[in-house]
Formats: structure tokens, sequence, C-alpha cells
């Protein structure tokens, strides 16, 4: 699917640029290397979106092999009165 009519940029494209950058892309970065909203503007929407989505699952498969943010750990036991 064509993301950006003006410079022809389809959205695998983007998608493998965003795959083989060790970094997280910005807009900048798709205007400066396939020319992404640098005529009319019409596919920054677009293109934002699909920025938007790709860290989203990058963010997901991160917390997956993660595991949990808060471990579970086992609740203290309640001081008994007698031991106070
Ligand atoms: S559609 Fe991308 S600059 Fe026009």
């Amino acid at each position: 699917m064509i993301v950006c009519v003006c410079r022809a940029v389809r959205e695998r494209e983007i998608l493998e640029l965003v795959e083989s950058s060790e970094r997280g892309l910005r807009m900048r970065d798709l205007r400066e290397r396939l020319g992404v909203s640098s005529e009319c503007g019409k596919c920054a929407r677009k293109a934002q979106c699909l920025l938007r989505q790709r860290a989203e699952s990058f963010a997901m498969a991160g917390t997956a092999l993660a595991g949990p943010t808060t471990p579970h750990e086992p609740l203290a036991p309640a001081a008994s009165p007698a031991a106070v």
C-alpha cells in the first residue's frame, strides 16, 4: 500500500526501515531517508500512525520478554500480637 503518493513510498518500505533501525525512528528520519511528508504532507498522519504502531509493538514485545514490571513477592507475614 502506498503511504506517500508524492514520493511513491510504500508502507512496506517504512516498516523495513523501522525494523532495520536500532533506535526508534521519528518523522524527521522518514522524511530524510525516504522523502515521506516532504512535499504535500498528506501522508504525515499515516506515517506517524505506522511509527506509533511499531513503537507500541516493540514495547509490548519488550514487556513480554522482560516479564512483569512488578515482580510478585510473597507477602511478609503479619506481626503477631505476641511478638510485639
Ligand atoms: S503524499 Fe507524502 S508528501 Fe505528499
